[in-house]
C-alpha cells in the first residue's frame, strides 16, 4: 500500500551485530535506495542500539498456506453457502491448456479491436466492439482468461465511460458502452494481463498468501525483539502469539518473542515483500511494455460520431451495460440518482457538514477524502494525536458548527510503516461503538492490504463488517454509510505479483455483491479511475478526487434538502 520497499529485511539480523558501518555499506551496495528506506532503517537500528540483546527475525519459510483462508472460526452453513457462491461468482476462465510458452500467450500488441457496424449512434444507444486477441504469432488465441478493461471518451469534452467486458471464452471478447453524450468518441481498451499471466496469479494467491509479511516490535523495559507476524503461521516453527480478535474472531498471529512475553507487544508494521516468487518461465508473462497493462489497437476506425437523442427513440434498445457514472467536462455525472452537487468553496463544504460527525475507516484510500477535506477547509482544525505520518488516527473539528471528522486505518493485514498495537482496531468493532443517527455519516474502504491473501480472508472480514453495518443501521437507520471500492493502480512486474488490479477486480466484485440491498452507498472508485482520462494510479489524482468527495459530499446533503431552514 505505501511505498515499495526494498527487501531489507535480510540484512536486520546482520545490521544488528555490525551496526552503522553495515548500513554505510548497504547504502551504497543496495540498488533501489530511497529516503523513506533510510529513515526506516534508522529507526530499526535505533531500537536496536537501544537493546544489548540481539533481535531475532525470521524469514518466511516456504509453505502451503492454502488452509489459512479458514483459520480463525468456521464459518456456519449460511455464511459457507454464501462463500462458496461468491467464489463461484468470481470464478475466471481456466485456460484449456497450462504452460504454454510465451510465444502462443497473448500479445496485446498483434490483437486488435473492432467498432461494430455503427449505424447512426445516438445518445441513449451503446457501442459494441469486438475485440481479437492474437499471440505473438500473430495467430489467433483460442482461450479466453485474459484481462481486459475498456473506455470510451471524447478528450475535448474531458467526458469518458467504463466499458464492459465479455469474454467468449473463445479469444473473442465483446465490449459494451453506453452512449452519454454526442460528439467524436473514441475507444481506449488496455489488456492489464495475459491469461497467461493471470494464472500465475492465481497461484500465488492461494500458494503464496505469506507474500507479504509483517512484523512486530515487543518491548519490556530495556528488553526489545521483533517477531514475524502474520493471519497465520507455519507453528512447528516457534510457540506464537494468538491475537485473535475476541469480538470478531479475526485472526492474527505473531511468533512469541523469545525472551518477552505476548503481552509486550508495541507496534505492528509491514515486514516487507516476498522475492523470487516466479520461476524463469512464469516471470515472461510480467514485461513491462509488452504484456502488462498494453494498450490493444483498432483494426479500421478508432473513433465514431455520436449524435444527440433523436425525438424518436429506438425502441426496445436494450443495454448490456449500465456504468455508476461517467465524466462530462471533468465532472463526474452519477446513474445512481443523486444529484451532483459542486463543492468547490469551503463555505459550501462547511454549510454541507454542519452537525455532521463523519468517520473514515480503512486504508490510505479513504484517508485521501480526509486530506481533501482538511486541505480544502480551513475551518476544519486538526487534533494533534502525535500519529505517525499517514498512519493515523486523525482528528479535526470545527467547534463553531460542530464538524467532527476522524480518520482510523483498519484492522490487520495492513502495510503500514508502524501502527501502535494500541491502534489496531477492526472497523466491525468501531462500527459497534457507533450511536449512529442522521447527524452521522460513516466511510468505508478496505480493499488493497487484502490483495495478496486468499479471496476467502477478505469474505471474512466484509461478512464482519456488513454484520457491524447492520447492527448500526437497525440503531438508527438515518446513519449514512458509504463504500469506497477498490481503484487501478500503476503495475510493474513486481507490484503485479503483490498489488495486481487482477487481485483488486476480484475483491471487489465480492465487496459489491456482499453489500448489495442494504441501505448503503457505493462509491465507484473502480469506474472514476477507470473512466478519467489520468493514468492508473494507486492513490488516486485530485481531480479523482475531489470528484469522489463532491459526489460523497452530495449523498450527505442532496439538493431536495437545500430549502429547508437552517
Ligand atoms: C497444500 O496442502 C493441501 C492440504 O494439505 C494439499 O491438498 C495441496 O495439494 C497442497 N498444495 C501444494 C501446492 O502443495
Ligand atoms: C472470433 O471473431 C472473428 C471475427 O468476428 C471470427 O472470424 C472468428 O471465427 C471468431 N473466433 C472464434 C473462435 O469464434
Ligand atoms: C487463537 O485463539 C482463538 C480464540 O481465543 C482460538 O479459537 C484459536 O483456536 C487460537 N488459535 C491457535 C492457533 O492457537
Ligand atoms: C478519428 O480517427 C481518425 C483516424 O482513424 C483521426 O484521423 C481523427 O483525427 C480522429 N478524430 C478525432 C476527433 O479524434
Ligand atoms: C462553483 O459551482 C457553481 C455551480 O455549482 C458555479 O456556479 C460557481 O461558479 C463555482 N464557483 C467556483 C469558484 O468555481
Ligand atoms: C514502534 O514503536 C517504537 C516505540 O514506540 C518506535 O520507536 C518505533 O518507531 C515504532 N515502529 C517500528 C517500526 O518499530
Amino acid at each position: 500500500m505505501e511505498k515499495y520497499l526494498p527487501r531489507y529485511v535480510p540484512f536486520f539480523t546482520l545490521l544488528a551485530l555490525s551496526g552503522f558501518l553495515f548500513l554505510l555499506w548497504s547504502i551504497t551496495s543496495l540498488e533501489s535506495w530511497n529516503c523513506q528506506t533510510v529513515s526506516t532503517f534508522y529507526q530499526l537500528q535505533n531500537s536496536i542500539q537501544s537493546v544489548l540483546k540481539t533481535s531475532e527475525f525470521f524469514l518466511p519459510v516456504e509453505f502451503n498456506y492454502s488452509f489459512c483462508a479458514h483459520l480463525g472460526q468456521e464459518p456456519s452453513g449460511e455464511e459457507a453457502r454464501e462463500e462458496s457462491y461468491l467464489l463461484k461468482s468470481i470464478a475466471w476462465p481456466e485456460p484449456s491448456i497450462l504452460g504454454l510458452p510465451l510465444r502462443q500467450s497473448s500479445d496485446p500488441a498483434q490483437s486488435y479491436y473492432s467498432i461494430q457496424d455503427p449505424g447512426e449512434l445516438q445518445v441513449g444507444g451503446q457501442l459494441v466492439v469486438k475485440v481479437q486477441m492474437h499471440n505473438f504469432l500473430g495467430q489467433p488465441k483460442k482461450h479466453g482468461g485474459d484481462f481486459l478493461v475498456a473506455r470510451l471518451h471524447t478528450p475535448e469534452l474531458a467526458a469518458g465511460v467504463a466499458g464492459q467486458v465479455h469474454d467468449h471464452g473463445n479469444g473473442n471478447y465483446t465490449v459494451f458502452f453506453p452512449l452519454l453524450w454526442a460528439g467524436v468518441v473514441q475507444v481506449e481498451l488496455i489488456m492489464i494481463h495475459s491469461s497467461e499471466a493471470v494464472m500465475v496469479l492465481r497461484r500465488l494467491r492461494e500458494e503464496q498468501s505469506d507474500r507479504v509479511f509483517f512484523k512486530s516490535l515487543f518491548r519490556s523495559g530495556y528488553l526489545s525483539e521483533t517477531t514475524l507476524c502474520n493471519l497465520c503461521l507455519p507453528v512447528k516453527q516457534q510457540p506464537l502469539c494468538n491475537y485473535t480478535d475476541p469480538q470478531t474472531g479475526e485472526p492474527w498471529f505473531c511468533y512469541k518473542p523469545k525472551m518477552l512475553d505476548c503481552d509486550t507487544r508495541i507496534n505492528h508494521s509491514k515486514g516487507g515483500y516476498k522475492k523470487h516468487l516466479l520461476t524463469v518461465y512464469e516471470s515472461q508473462f510480467f514485461q513491462s511494455g509488452v504484456n502488462i497493462k498494453i494498450p490493444i489497437h483498432p483494426a479500421g476506425v478508432e473513433n465514431v460520431t455520436v449524435l444527440p437523442a433523436s425525438k424518436v427513440r429506438t425502441k426496445g434498445m436494450h443495454l448490456k451495460f449500465t456504468p455508476s457514472g461517467y465524466y462530462y467536462q471533468g465532472s463526474w455525472r452519477p446513474s445512481s440518482g443523486v444529484v451532483m452537487r459542486q463543492f468547490n468553496a469551503s463555505s459550501v463544504i462547511t454549510q454541507c457538514l454542519r452537525g455532521k460527525m463523519v468517520y473514515m475507516y480503512g486504508d490510505s484510500t479513504v484517508r485521501q477524502w480526509y486530506e481533501y477535506l482538511i486541505a480544502h477547509v480551513p475551518e476544519l482544525k486538526e487534533f494533534n494525536f502525535h500519529s505517525p505520518k499517514n498512519v493515523g488516527p486523525y482528528m479535526a473539528v470545527d467547534s463553531n458548527r460542530n464538524i467532527l471528522l476522524r480518520y482510523r486505518c483498519h484492522g490487520p493485514p495492513i502495510r503500514f510503516t508502524s501502527v501502535s498495537s494500541a491502534e489496531m482496531h477492526y472497523i466491525s468493532n468501531e462500527l459497534d461503538g457507533l450511536r449512529g443517527g442522521s447527524d452521522t455519516v460513516v466511510m468505508i474502504s478496505i480493499w488493497s492490504h487484502f490483495s495478496t491473501f486468499p479471496v476467502q480472508v477478505y469474505i471474512r472480514r466484509l461478512r464482519h463488517i456488513r454484520r457491524a453495518v447492520i447492527r448500526l443501521l437497525n440503531r438508527e437507520p438515518a446513519t449514512l454509510i458509504l463504500i469506497r471500492t477498490a481503484n487501478l493502480q500503476k503495475l510493474d512486474p513486481e507490484s503485479s505479483l503483490f498489488n495486481s488490479d487482477w487481485f483488486s477486480q476480484q475483491l471487489d466484485a465480492v465487496l459489491r455483491a456482499m453489500f448489495k440491498g442494504l441501505n448503503v452507498q457505493l462509491v465507484d472508485a473502480w469506474e472514476m479511475t477507470l473512466a478519467h482520462h489520468h493514468p492508473h494510479q494507486l492513490h488516486p489524482p485530485p481531480d479523482i478526487i475531489s470528484n469522489m468527495v463532491n459526489l460523497i459530499l452530495s449523498y450527505i446533503c442532496p439538493v431536495r434538502r437545500k430549502r429547508r431552514r437552517g
